[in-house]
């Protein structure tokens, strides 16, 4: 059986087999030391002359070859003990060799934490860079505050629930990925920007609380915090209250540092709540870094921002909306061209209650009129100047829901083309609902100090949304986009600029 490097000091003079790679080879004349490396350490064996096949054998080995070894543990002679390693009161005496796979010299250097190498090559061989100590325990990191997040959420009552990830394009303000039907030529699924609209169709379906660590897709331009294809941890609950989603996430973080960053210190607990017009009246940004000291690598300063405005004007159209010519639609309002747009999204509810009181007709001929008074139920969790989560109370009542999508400049048609399943929908008995999606990567690249997503994702995207390790995107056979019905007109080199903006909010 093997025994995992990190035990061997329970095995003091027994016999370990032993698997890995060959972190460094030390020739002493008469005696070569190996030090091996498995993913829980590093242990030294020794070989010495008197088996002489077993020494030539070794005296061949390089590093990152990957070896088994079989062997005695012994304890190491006084003075020789390593204090930088677990193992390194203990030594394997070598009895045999087995060199399981030979290695090239590495194209990148692995022993140091990397930043100093260009991102590019540590892309194309993310295998490889992946070795390195520090991506190992990012990795391993994230593994832990997912495990932990999936417990703690399914104490509290919440179900894990999959959605699609071939969708439908709805505008929710990035561009869409759009994967060809084969069956149905000429249309499109829309991988998901989130889950959104399948959470608040689970909340119809009385699933009642609801999680998943999804992945999301946006085809926007990539940063330090921004990745074409990223993780959420996307929540939904039934008959709640905005104070009552905040609480949770509050309660989930607050006990997440604890226990698996507890090295870290989170300026204020409860979290502050600021509103977002003292936010920008204070600090000038709706993400303010409310650290007490900026140099503080273990301090987390968390700030929920919360009213937000419903809808805002928007000078440019997305690009859907553009080439549907709903710039000429709206084209005339006082403000100039463009439109409202909702600041979080349409399914947002309208926070201004006193106006509710009067009657719907009422209600909905105010927002419609002045768009720009309204606030929303929505709130942005911020850590360290990162936004790190948004999400809002829903607009369950579908009359008011398509008022909100017409103030957006959808016609009738448009809104039953788009929403029609989730306007039917909430005329079969809805919960009133809402819910939070919290950056899975950003806030990971925080707890973990590294100044990037991509070095808490195990194989991100270059700047520009390639994939230098397997070459995506890529072109494909004519055959497949002749099935599709598909015919490429024009193609466009890396690096040349793209037409379209990002958008920083939805
Ligand atoms: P929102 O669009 O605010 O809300 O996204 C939630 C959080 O996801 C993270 N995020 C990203 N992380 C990495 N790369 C990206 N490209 C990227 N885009 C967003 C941010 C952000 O705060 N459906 C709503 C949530 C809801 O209303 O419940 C949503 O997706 O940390």
């Amino acid at each position: 059986m093997r025994t995992w490097i990190q035990d061997i000091g329970k095995k003091e003079n027994g016999e370990v087999k032993i698997y890995g790679w060959v972190e460094t080879r030390r020739d002493h004349g008469k005696i070569i030391f190996i030090d091996l490396r498995d993913k829980t350490g590093i242990a030294q064996v020794v070989f010495g002359t008197e088996d002489k096949e077993l020494y030539q054998k070794a005296n061949k080995l390089r590093n990152e070859w990957v070896i088994k070894i079989e062997g005695t543990v012994k304890k190491r002679p006084k003075g020789m003990e390593n204090p930088n390693l677990t193992t390194g009161n203990f030594e394997i005496s070598a009895k045999n060799l087995e060199i399981l796979s030979e290695a090239k010299t590495l194209p990148i250097a692995i022993d140091k934490d990397g930043y100093e190498i260009n991102e590019e090559a540590r892309l194309r061989y993310r295998y490889l860079d992946l070795r390195r100590k520090r991506i190992f325990k990012n990795l391993k990191c994230r593994h832990l505050a997912f495990k932990f997040i999936r417990d703690w959420l399914t104490n509290k009552g919440f179900l894990e629930v999959e959605t699609p990830i071939l969708g439908k394009s709805t505008p929710e303000g990035a561009r869409d990925y759009l994967v060809p039907s084969r069956l149905e030529r000429g249309k499109f699924y829309a991988l998901p920007q989130s889950p959104q609209q399948y959470k608040q169709l689970l909340m119809v379906a009385g699933i009642e609380r609801y999680f998943q660590i999804a992945r999301c897709f946006r085809d926007e331009d990539t940063r330090g915090d921004r990745q074409p294809e990223f993780t959420q941890l996307d929540l939904e609950m039934s008959f709640v209250e905005e104070h009552d989603v905040l609480s949770l996430v509050e309660a989930l973080f607050t006990d997440l540092v604890k226990k698996i960053f507890p090295e870290k210190q989170i300026t204020k607990i409860p979290f502050p709540r600021l509103d977002y017009q003292e936010a920008i009246k204070q600090y000038n940004s709706d993400k303010p870094d409310l650290r007490k000291n900026k140099n503080n690598n273990n301090e987390l300063s968390f700030v929920f921002i919360v009213n937000f405005p419903m809808f805002e004007w928007k000078k440019e159209s997305s690009y859907a909306e553009a080439s549907e010519g709903k710039e000429k639609r709206l084209a005339g309002r006082s403000l100039g061209e463009g439109r409202w747009d909702a600041v979080h999204h349409p399914f947002t509810r309208i926070k201004n209650e006193e106006l509710r009181i009067k009657n719907r007709g009422e209600f909905i001929k105010y927002i419609k009129e002045n768009p720009q008074e309204l606030i929303a139920h929505q709130y942005d969790l911020v850590c360290n100047g990162y936004e790190i989560g948004g999400g809002s109370i829903r607009e369950h009542n579908p009359e008011i829901l398509e008022a909100v999508f017409e103030i957006m400049g959808h016609n009738k048609k448009d809104i039953r083309e788009k929403f029609g399943h989730l306007l039917d929908a909430f005329e079969y008995g809805v919960p009133p609902h809402g819910g939070i999606a919290l950056g899975l990567d950003r806030i990971l690249m925080i707890l973990m100090n590294e100044p990037n997503i991509r070095e808490v994702m195990a194989f991100p995207k270059t700047g520009d949304g390639r994939d230098l390790m397997m070459g995506a995107p890529s072109e494909v056979d004519k055959n497949q986009l002749k099935e599709l019905g598909l015919e490429i007109k024009s193609r466009r080199k890396v690096g040349t600029p793209t037409e379209a903006s990002e958008k920083t909010k939805r």
